[in-house]
């Protein structure tokens, strides 16, 4: 358990906005199709902005709600799975956009695909044992990896951005934090950089068994923690799940027997961003007030790896 405190948030706006039938352009599809499976209408892609681009953005948002002075970071960790280079990494390049070269500063990605945020909040958590001031990003340009000739894939994603700062908090504000993986083998979501051969390949995705393992990664991620706490769900105020398909989060409801109310979703405008997806989430739902003074909430995370986890946050 830490006592830490999100002061600031902030998501990155991109214009280039997607309507499922757009993608009639590139592929045999329909709105129908798209949304009826999915629950996704929307999602923005960049022009030509890369990942640490829309990172800084986001990045420069939270620290301008935090009301801080930049040079309080001591820590950047950008949550991604497509960074713009092997290296430097997204969270070198996103110190130097900030002018902060000349200080001191530890800054380093993290590929858990779409559970990185939450793993990146934990690893941030722990550091700030030693650490004043992290900046924690989801950054991603899933653009680069996406077959657009591919309809079982190309319709679910989206571009995007979201960052919080934390802090070490003064008052007594909890998180709790649980992470997970099961390695695979077998490619069941899988996107190679550039293969032996130098090839690259684009994402690829067993939709079905993602699927099964989503809805179970989600339930023991939550129940993790209510356990750990010795709560119910009625004592969380929202659930901020990693947005990747509405009826992923409908079959989890019907196993936690709750009402979907309880989660936060803009699923619909943003499609799946990944390891942006939870913080973009979360920004909205702090600013549509959902968040409030003294809520409780819990994050959850799943995606390739496979990779799980959740944190449960005081505000
Ligand atoms: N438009 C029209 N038809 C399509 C499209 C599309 N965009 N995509 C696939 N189809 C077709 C397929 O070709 C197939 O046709 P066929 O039967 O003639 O071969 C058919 O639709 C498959 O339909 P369903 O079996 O009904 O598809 P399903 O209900 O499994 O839905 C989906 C597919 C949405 C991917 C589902 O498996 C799913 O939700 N999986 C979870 C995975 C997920 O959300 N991943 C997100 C990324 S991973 C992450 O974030 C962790």
């Amino acid at each position: 358990m830490f006592n830490l405190e999100i002061i600031g948030s902030g998501v990155a706006t991109l214009k280039n906005k997607y309507t499922n039938n757009d993608f009639k352009k590139f592929v045999d599809t329909s709105d129908e199709w798209i949304y009826s499976r999915t629950g996704i209408k929307t999602r923005y892609f960049t022009e030509d902005e890369n990942t640490s681009d829309i990172g800084y953005i986001a990045a420069l948002k939270a620290i301008e709600d935090a009301n801080i002075d930049k040079n309080e970071i001591d820590l950047i960790i950008v949550a991604t799975m497509t960074p713009d280079n092997f290296t430097p990494s997204c969270a070198c390049l996103i110190q130097a956009k900030l002018g902060l070269n000349n200080k001191k500063i530890m800054a380093f990605d993290v590929n858990a695909a779409c559970s990185g945020f939450v793993y990146a909040l934990e690893i941030a958590s722990n550091m700030l044992e030693n650490y004043k001031c992290a900046l924690v990003i989801g950054s991603e340009v899933l653009s680069k990896i996406i077959d657009f000739t591919d309809r079982n894939t190309c319709v679910l994603f989206g571009d995007g951005a979201g960052a919080i700062v934390v802090k070490k908090s003064l008052f007594d504000k909890k998180m709790l934090f649980y992470s997970n993986c099961i390695g695979d083998l077998q490619g069941k979501l899988i996107a190679e950089n550039i293969n032996k051969n130098g090839n690259f390949t684009y994402l690829k995705m067993d939709g079905k068994e993602v699927f099964k393992f989503a809805v179970n990664a989600m339930e023991k991620s939550i129940n993790y923690i209510l356990e750990k706490l010795n709560i119910k769900l009625d004592d969380i105020d929202l659930i901020i799940p990693h947005q990747a398909n509405i009826r992923i989060i409908e079959y989890v409801c019907k196993k936690l027997n709750v009402s979907i109310d309880k989660f936060y979703m803009n699923i619909a405008e943003f499609g799946n961003t990944s390891a942006a997806s939870i913080p973009i989430a979360l920004n909205n739902a702090i600013k549509e007030e959902k968040i409030k003074e003294n809520s409780k909430i819990i994050l959850v995370g799943f995606g390739g790896g496979f990779t799980y986890g959740s944190c449960y946050i005081e505000f």
